[in-house]
C-alpha cells in the first residue's frame, strides 16, 4: 500500500520539499535524561514534570509510550530541555529512545511574555505570517510507531486505558478510522507515512455529537481538522501550512481555515480591528494563532518556527458581553453574564433607557449598527475608558492567573475529585484556619440532592466568606449543575475549582485505597471496613467516570479560577497550595498565608477530629462519636454574635404574589420589577427583619431577649447545632406574616408586611420584605427610607416616583423566625 500512496499529490508535497530530519538518538537520549532527572528532583530541575506510561493497544510488539507533562506556567522558564506541549516517547527494538509524538512548542499570547511584546514580535519575526482561527475543539496527535501501529492521543493520554481523558483520544481514533476507510486506506498506511516523514500530525477534533464547543460543528462540518505537522525532534520544526493542507487533502482530513499575510504591520492592524468588533466574518472568534519564523537576534541567529497567539481579552470580551446582553434585552430575554457584573448592570440600565427613548435603535442594533456607538456613549456618560471599565471590579480570568481582585467574600470552593482525595480533610483544614463554611454532600440525604446541596452551600455564604462545596464533582454534568445553580441564585459568587489532577491513576488508586481502608467505616456512605468489595467498586466507578477539568469549554469555563492539586500528595501539601493560591488570587479573602505550624495544626485536627455525624443506612450513631465531631461546630456558633432577627418567608409565595399583583397593573408600574428580573436583582430569598443589632441601643431589652433566644438554641442539642451549621442561624419557630402592599421607586422595591404573631416584635417603622435593589450601590435597608416617604406622602402622587399597589386579599404566609449570626 505504501507505494500506492505516493501518487500525484504526494509527489507534489515531495517537490515542495517538506522539511525533514531524522531523529538523532543521542540527542533524544539527552532529552530523556534531562526529563527523567526532573521527575526525580523537582527542586534540582527547577520545574516539575509528570511521566505517565501507556501500553499501546493493538501494538503487535506490545510497545508502550511515556507521556511527559509539564505545568503550563513552567513553559515560561528559559532553561527547559524542550518546550513541546504534548510529548510522548518510546524505546525502539534495541532500547533506542525516540520521540513518537511532538506537540507544538507552547506559545503565548501577545504581551504575555517578553518575546511576545509587540516591539519584539515586530523586530524579531519574519513572514509569511499564517493566521488560523483559534480552534475550540480538542487537540489530537497522530503518529506511527516502529511496528507500524498508529498512535492516536490527546494532549497527555493515549486512548488505551480505562481512565480519564481517553474519550478524546478514542473519539479521535474512531473519526480517523472512518476517514481512512472513506479514502480506502488503513491506519497502517498512515502510520508508515508519518513515520517515514518523522512527523506528528496535529489535528483538532470538532464534533458536536461528541461534545459541544463554542462554535457549532454540524455533522457535515464535524471531523478532524488538520492544522500542523511537526517533526519529531526536541526543538520545534513544523511544516508550512500549504504542505499541511496538501497532506490533509491526501489523507482525508478537513482543512483548517488559513489567512496568509506578508508583513507584521498588516497582521497587527488586522488583529486589532477584529478585536474591536469581536467578530470575524460574522462569527465570534476567540482569537488567532499566528505562525511565522523568529530569530532571537536577527542578523546573527538563525530563524526558527515560532507561534504566538492573539486572544481577545479585556475590554473586548466585556464589549462582546454587552453586545449579547443588549440583544437579549431587545428580544425581551433575560441577559446572561457572569463577568463584570457591576459595570454590566450599569450599562444595561443605560442601554434600556436609550432603547426605550428611541425604538429605531433596537432595530438597527439587531442589524449590527450602533453597537460601538452605544457603548462609547455609555463610557462617555460614565466618564470611563473601556479598559478602566473592564477593570472596574477585577481582572478576571478562569485560567487561574486571575490578577488581583477585590473579592473578599462569596467564594465557593468546588473540588473536582474522586473518593479519598482528601476533599473533606482539606476542607476542614480551611474551616480551622479561616472559619470558611463547609457543606458535605454526604450529609444530605433523600431526593433532589443537587439543588439542596447548592442551597446549603449558598446558605453558608451568609455567615462565612467562603465555603467548601464538598462533593466529588467528578463529572461535567455535576459541575454544570452547581455552576449554573449558583450563578442563577447568587450572581456575584465566585466558583473556584479545587482540581485534584488525575494524571497518574495508578498512584491515585493506591493512595486513596490505602486511605479509605484505613478510614474504615468512619464515613457517611463509604463503609470500607464492613463492605470492602463494594467500596472498591464504588471507588473504581468514580475513577472511571472522572472527566478532567477543561476550562476551555463549558461547563468548566464557568469557574472563576482553578487551583490544581495533587491527590497523591498529602492533604497538608494540598491545604498549603489552596491557601497560597487563594492568597494570590483573592488577597482580600486570604490577606496572609498562615504559618507552617498553623497549617500543620489545622490538618492534624482535621484528620483527628474527622468523624462524620451521619451514616446513611446506619441509623445508630452512638458508637461513631458523632457528638465529639459536633462540638467544635457548636462552640464556633456560640462565639458568634447575633446580627439580626428575621422572619424568613417562602420565596415561591412572594414571587407568585408579585407576579399576580403586577398582572393587574399598568406596564409602567411593572417596569421596575421587570428591570430587577432582567438584571437579576430580585433577591433569591426573602425575609422580614424584626430587629437589627444597629438598633440594639434603642431597644436594649428586646435585643437582649433576641440574643438570648438565638443563643439558647445554638448551644443546645446536636441537632440544633447542626441547624445552625447548615442554615447560618437557628430556626426559632413559625410566625405568620401578612403581605399588604407592593411599593417601589426606581431604586428599591419592598412589600409592606404585618407580623401577625405577638411573640415577635418588629421595631422597624414599617415591617417589610425587601424584594430587590437597583444595583449594589443601593442597600436593602433603603426600603426603610422608601417606606417612610411612602407613609409621609399619604397617597403617592404621579411625580413622587413611587409605585404603590395593593396586594389582593392581603394573604397570610407562614414564615420561620431565625437569628442570623455575624461572621
Ligand atoms: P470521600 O468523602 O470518601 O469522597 O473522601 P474525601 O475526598 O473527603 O477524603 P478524606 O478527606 O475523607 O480523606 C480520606 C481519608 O484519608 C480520611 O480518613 C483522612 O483522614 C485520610 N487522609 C486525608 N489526607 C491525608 C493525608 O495527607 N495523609 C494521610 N495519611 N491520611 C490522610
Ligand atoms: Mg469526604
Amino acid at each position: 500500500m505504501d507505494q500506492v500512496t505516493s501518487g500525484e499529490a504526494a509527489k507534489a508535497v515531495q517537490e515542495m520539499t517538506a522539511p525533514y530530519a531524522a531523529q538523532d538518538s543521542h540527542e533524544t537520549a539527552e532529552l530523556l535524561h534531562a526529563l527523567e532527572e526532573a521527575t526525580r528532583s523537582k527542586r534540582k530541575a527547577g520545574f516539575s514534570i509528570k511521566k505517565t506510561r501507556f501500553e499501546v493497544k493493538n501494538s503487535p510488539s506490545q510497545l508502550s509510550v511515556d507521556s511527559w507533562r509539564m505545568q503550563d506556567w513552567d513553559y515560561k522558564r528559559p532553561d527547559l530541555p524542550t518546550y513541546a506541549r504534548g510529548l510522548f516517547t518510546s524505546r525502539g527494538k534495541h532500547g533506542t529512545p525516540e520521540i513518537v509524538v511532538r506537540g507544538y512548542d507552547k506559545f503565548f499570547n501577545v504581551n504575555e511574555v517578553n518575546e511576545t511584546k509587540w516591539e519584539n514580535i515586530e523586530y524579531r519575526t519574519k513572514g509569511p505570517y499564517e493566521l488560523t482561527l483559534k480552534e475550540n475543539g480538542c487537540i489530537i496527535f497522530v503518529s506511527g510507531l516502529e511496528d507500524d501501529t498508529l498512535l492516536v492521543c490527546s494532549k497527555h493520554s493515549t486512548g488505551d486505558r480505562s481512565d480519564v481523558d481517553v474519550s478524546h483520544a478514542s473519539a479521535g481514533e474512531r473519526r480517523l478510522e472512518a476517514q481512512l476507510q472513506r479514502i480506502g486506506r488503513t491506519k497502517r498506511d498512515l502510520a508508515r507515512e508519518l513515520r517515514k516523514r518523522n512527523v506528528t500530525a496535529v489535528a483538532e477534533l470538532c464534533d458536536d455529537s461528541f461534545e459541544e464547543h463554542i462554535l457549532a460543528y454540524t455533522p457535515d462540518k464535524a471531523g478532524l481538522y488538520l492544522h500542523g505537522m511537526n517533526l519529531n525532534l526536541p526543538h520545534f520544526a513544523t511544516y508550512p501550512s500549504s504542505l499541511v493542507q496538501q497532506f490533509a487533502d491526501e489523507w482525508g482530513f478537513l482543512k483548517t481555515g488559513l489567512t496568509v499575510m506578508d508583513d507584521i504591520t498588516t497582521v497587527r492592524k488586522f488583529l486589532e480591528e477584529v478585536a474591536e468588533t469581536g467578530a470575524h466574518e460574522g462569527r465570534d472568534v476567540e482569537g488567532f494563532v499566528i505562525r511565522c519564523r523568529m530569530s532571537p537576534k536577527p542578523g546573527t541567529h538563525p530563524y526558527q518556527d515560532w507561534f504566538f497567539k492573539y486572544k481577545f481579552e479585556e475590554p473586548y470580551l466585556m464589549y462582546r458581553q454587552w453586545r449579547e446582553c443588549t440583544k437579549a434585552l431587545i428580544a425581551g430575554k433575560p441577559p446572561r453574564y457572569k463577568k463584570h457584573a457591576k459595570i454590566t448592570e450599569e450599562y444595561m440600565l443605560y442601554a434600556r433607557k436609550r432603547l426605550a427613548a428611541d425604538p429605531r435603535l433596537g432595530k438597527l442594533y439587531n442589524q449590527n449598527h450602533g453597537i460601538i456607538a452605544l457603548r462609547e456613549d455609555f463610557l462617555a456618560f460614565k466618564n470611563l475608558k473601556g479598559s478602566d471599565a473592564a477593570a472596574f471590579e477585577e481582572l478576571h480570568g478562569n485560567d487561574g492567573t486571575g490578577g488581583k481582585t477585590e473579592v473578599g467574600k462569596d467564594v465557593i470552593l468546588v473540588p473536582i475529585a474522586t473518593i479519598g482525595c482528601g476533599k473533606t480533610t482539606v476542607g476542614l483544614g480551611l474551616v480551622h484556619l479561616f472559619d470558611f463554611g463547609h457543606v458535605q454532600n454526604d450529609n444530605i440525604t433523600g431526593s433532589k440532592r443537587p439543588p439542596r446541596f447548592t442551597r446549603a452551600v449558598l446558605d453558608q455564604l451568609r455567615d462565612h466568606r467562603a465555603v467548601v462545596a464538598d462533593r466529588n464533582n467528578a463529572q461535567r454534568h455535576e459541575r454544570k449543575q452547581i455552576i449554573t445553580d449558583v450563578k442563577q441564585q447568587h450572581m456575584s459568587a465566585r466558583l473556584v475549582a479545587l482540581n485534584f489532577v488525575h494524571d497518574d491513576i495508578e498512584t491515585i488508586r493506591r493512595v486513596t485505597h490505602e486511605r479509605i481502608f484505613a478510614r474504615g467505616d468512619n464515613h457517611q456512605t463509604i463503609h470500607a471496613a464492613s463492605e470492602q468489595g463494594k467500596v472498591v467498586g464504588i471507588m473504581e466507578g468514580f475513577i472511571n467516570r472522572f472527566e478532567p477539568l477543561d476550562t476551555d469549554r463549558a461547563p468548566d469555563d464557568g469557574f472563576d479560577a482553578v487551583i490544581d492539586l495533587d491527590p497523591t500528595a498529602g492533604s497538608r501539601t494540598n491545604l498549603e497550595t489552596v491557601v497560597r493560591e487563594l492568597h494570590r488570587i483573592y488577597p482580600s479573602l486570604v490577606p496572609e498565608v498562615p504559618s507552617a505550624e498553623d497549617m500543620d495544626a489545622a490538618i492534624k485536627s482535621a484528620i483527628e477530629e474527622y468523624s462524620p455525624d451521619l451514616h446513611h443506612k446506619i441509623p445508630d450513631r452512638s458508637k461513631k462519636g458523632g457528638k465529639e465531631a459536633q462540638q467544635p461546630q457548636a462552640k464556633k456558633a456560640k462565639e458568634k454574635q447575633l446580627e439580626y432577627m428575621a422572619v424568613d418567608v417562602p420565596a415561591k409565595d412572594v414571587t407568585a404574589l408579585i407576579e399576580k399583583t403586577l398582572r393587574g397593573a399598568a406596564p409602567e408600574q411593572a417596569r421596575f420589577y421587570r428591570q430587577l428580573q432582567q438584571t437579576r436583582r430580585v433577591q433569591a430569598r426573602f425575609h422580614v427583619t424584626l430587629m437589627h443589632r444597629a438598633s440594639a441601643k434603642e431597644h436594649p431589652q428586646l435585643w437582649e431577649r433576641y440574643v438570648a433566644l438565638s443563643k439558647g438554641t445554638s448551644t443546645g442539642t446536636e441537632g440544633e447545632a447542626k441547624a445552625v451549621q447548615t442554615l447560618g442561624g437557628a430556626e426559632l419557630g413559625p410566625c405568620d406574616v401578612q403581605l399588604e402592599r407592593l411599593v417601589c421607586d426606581d431604586r428599591v422595591m419592598a412589600l409592606v408586611a404585618r407580623v401577625l404573631d405577638e411573640n415577635w416584635t418588629c421595631v422597624n417603622r414599617v415591617a417589610h420584605v425587601t424584594v430587590g435593589t437597583r444595583d449594589d450601590g443601593v442597600k436593602p435597608r433603603e426600603s426603610n427610607d422608601l417606606l417612610a416617604r411612602w407613609l409621609d406622602e399619604g397617597a403617592p402622587s404621579a411625580d413622587s416616583g413611587i409605585v404603590d399597589l395593593g396586594i389582593e386579599g392581603r394573604p397570610v404566609v407562614r414564615g420561620t423566625v431565625r437569628g442570623v449570626l455575624s461572621r
